[in-house]
């Protein structure tokens, strides 16, 4: 039986030119604006003047954070906690892909809290308040740019771990296709990965009755896969890179999962392969899901891999139901490598040693899964599997 609340609070502002409305937005919530973004692609591309000269124009005064790294460190979310508490920081804009934000967000929690922001993610704390932020978005992948979740890694400790909190929900996020024309193949195909695999872990679930929500996450795994090519073989083509946006945001804003019991299994298994070798999480996720399926199939799961096989991937219900899951266990793992990316842990340099030591780590509190849960062997296999 569905029952939940709704709760997508995030102004999107979708659309070329839309960084029209930049000042307007901030000065609903602020004067005094951290800039946060990560290694230099707003300034190759030129937003970052863009920024600059809005802000100019509109006398909205700024500090910045840069260097921000894929696969977040908490040691810049310290440092953006101490530039806000030194120049008054009365808002963050965060611009670029879900790392920046993410970082952004712990900064925006961090200013409020008197503790170690690694408390929240490890249970300690619970996040109350946070500073009003804003993105602007460079990567079509995560869906930070509408919800509440950040994950940050802790290189000390070798964990990369996720929190949430209503009030870490962006005021408004302004999404323009252009800006993401500049992502490299590797990263739009592993943003590509991410948004389906946000997908995979709502859409797989034991809840039924949520036609709804399974048919629109079905409508955003077909945009990724009729977009995710075009993008990569024509960057610039506005229509792709719109589309794939705006799946990012859809497939991980809440939308697919209210009312549901939900999977999140792959990404548990995924944020330890990261925590200890900082590889790209959609590639992770791209590799993982495939094992994953097959590793999950079973009586009590395969209608639902039909059902996938069928609406998404158009196979023809066959007599066999298994034959039909197979074959569509078989399409998504050669659509991910038909995007350019490695099939294989070894490919991304992750090899037996630690394999033992990430699978106790991902179900160290409970095991993992909804659709289907997995204990520390299963996750091995899996792993192994993977390899
Ligand atoms: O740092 P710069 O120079 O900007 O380069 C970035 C970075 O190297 C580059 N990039 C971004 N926009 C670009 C661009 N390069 C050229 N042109 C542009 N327009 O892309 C690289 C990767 O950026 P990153 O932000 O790390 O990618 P993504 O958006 O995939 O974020 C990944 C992080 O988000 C977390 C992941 O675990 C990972 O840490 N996730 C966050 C979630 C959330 N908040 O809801 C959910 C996800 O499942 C995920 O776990
Ligand atoms: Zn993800």
């Amino acid at each position: 039986m569905l029952k939940f609340s709704y709760s997508i609070p995030t102004n999107v502002h979708f659309g070329k030119g839309r960084i029209k409305v930049l000042a307007k937005e901030i000065k609903k919530y602020g004067s005094k604006v951290l800039l946060t973004y990560g290694g230099g692609s707003i300034k190759r591309n030129g937003l970052y003047d863009s920024i600059v000269e809005i802000f100019n124009e509109n006398d909205i005064s700024f500090c910045e954070l840069n260097g921000i790294d894929p696969n977040p460190r908490l040691t810049s979310v310290n440092e953006g906690i101490k530039i806000c508490k030194e120049n008054n920081i009365d808002f963050i804009l965060a611009v670029g892909g879900g790392s920046v934000i993410d970082c952004s967000k712990i900064i925006a929690a961090g200013y409020h809290y008197e503790g170690d922001p690694w408390d929240f993610f490890i249970g300690k704390a619970r996040i109350k308040q946070a500073l009003p932020i804003g993105t602007i978005l460079t990567l079509a992948a995560t869906g930070s740019e509408m919800n509440g979740n950040a994950v940050i890694s802790n290189m000390e400790t070798e964990e990369k771990l996720g929190t949430f909190g209503e009030s870490l929900k962006p005021k408004f996020s302004i999404l323009d296709p252009t800006y993401t024309m500049t992502v490299p193949v590797k990263q739009t195909a592993a943003g590509t990965a991410d948004i389906m695999s946000h997908v995979f872990e709502q859409y797989f679930s034991p809840t039924e009755g949520a036609f709804l929500q399974d048919r629109l996450a079905e409508a955003v795994l077909k945009t990724c896969i009729e977009y995710g090519p075009i993008a990569i073989k024509n960057p610039e083509n506005y229509e792709a890179r719109a589309n794939l946006m705006w799946s990012s945001s859809i497939a991980l804003n809440g939308l697919l999962t209210y009312g549901k019991i939900t999977d999140w299994a792959t990404h548990g298994m995924e944020h330890e392969l990261s925590a200890i070798y900082d590889i790209t999480h959609g590639i992770g996720l791209a590799i993982l899901t495939p094992n994953w399926m097959e590793h999950v199939l079973d009586n009590g799961t395969v209608d639902k891999f039909v059902e996938y096989g069928v609406n998404v991937w158009g196979i023809s219900l066959e007599e066999d139901k298994y034959s039909v899951a197979r074959k569509a266990i078989e399409k998504t793992r050669e659509f991910f490598k038909g995007l350019g990316i490695p099939m294989t842990l070894k490919e991304v340099g992750i090899n037996e040693e630690r394999l033992q030591e990430m699978a106790e780590k991902a179900t160290k509190f409970r095991p993992l899964g909804g659709f289907k849960k997995l204990d520390k062997n299963d996750v091995l296999e899996i792993y192994k599997a993977s390899l």
